[in-house]
């Protein structure tokens, strides 16, 4: 019914000839893996140099950001437009290291959502909770209003065109992987938020990934469980290796 998602952020990392490397590696690796769809997010000065290394493969490419506006007096940005230009079909949006750094709001992230669905992407929207908000008992309560902010005027057919990635801070980069059961929660969490904004059908149909410490170790247990449609790697993504262990985790 879903087909699983398993994207890799490779965050700040990979110049040019790193990243022809990887891909090169990579490709051989998950070359008969039809049951995923598989997704490389590397850094913007990157995307040519992947898309061609991708070339003839069934991995999609995805950059980490963008902005709201196709063109204009916005230095430093990149247009979704621009991003479909250079050979990606994807991009993350609300990141929380975005979030947390660049004091990206849930406006912004909507805006985004938005430019990007208008430009042909899909989108990788991210959500999440930080350690001191779980402890708080706030988990539920910052994700429903991420979502909601998040999709504000999103139709039922702008919202086939996202993907949502839970991603629990406290365990980015950690090492302290959300437990099964934990992720399971957020997860039937989010699919009921989706059912209450957008109708059951859809709810049913969007693809929800887990992001946090995600390893080869970890992999089988998370999609063991019924909410999780896949997973959104960091670390794991930068070794060709672990990352497709993790893609090829059936
Ligand atoms: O976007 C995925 C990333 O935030 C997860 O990072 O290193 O914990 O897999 P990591």
């Amino acid at each position: 019914m879903r087909k699983p998602v398993i994207a890799g952020n490779w965050k700040l990392f990979k110049k040019t000839a790193e990243t022809a490397d990887l891909v090169n590696k990579l490709v051989p690796l998950v070359k008969n893996n039809r049951q995923v769809d598989i997704i490389i997010a590397p850094v913007f000065t990157v995307l040519s140099a992947a898309k061609q290394a991708l070339s003839g493969s069934a991995i999609h490419l995805a950059a980490q950001d963008c902005y709201w506006q196709e063109e204009g007096a916005f230095t430093g940005e990149v247009s979704p437009g621009m991003l479909v230009d250079v050979g990606c079909s994807h991009v993350i949006v609300g990141h929380s290291e975005r979030r947390q750094y660049f004091g990206e709001t849930d406006q912004a992230v909507n805006c985004k959502i938005k430019a990007a669905v208008a430009a042909g992407l899909v989108v990788l929207f991210c959500i999440g909770e930080t350690l001191a908000e779980r402890e708080a008992g706030r988990t539920f309560e910052v994700l429903r209003t991420q979502l909601s902010g998040g999709t504000a005027g999103l139709t039922t057919t702008e919202l086939e065109k996202i993907i949502i990635a839970y991603e629990p801070v406290w365990a980015i980069g950690t090492g302290k992987t959300a437990s099964n059961e934990q992720a399971q929660e957020a997860h039937a969490f989010i699919r009921s938020e989706i059912a209450g904004l957008f109708g059951n059908g859809p709810a049913d149909m969007v693809r929800i990934l887990y992001g946090g410490s995600v390893k080869p170790e970890n992999i089988k247990g998370l999609m063991a469980q019924k909410d999780i449609d896949g997973a959104l790697v960091g670390g794991a993504s930068l070794q060709a290796d672990s990352f497709a262990a993790i893609a090829n985790y059936d």
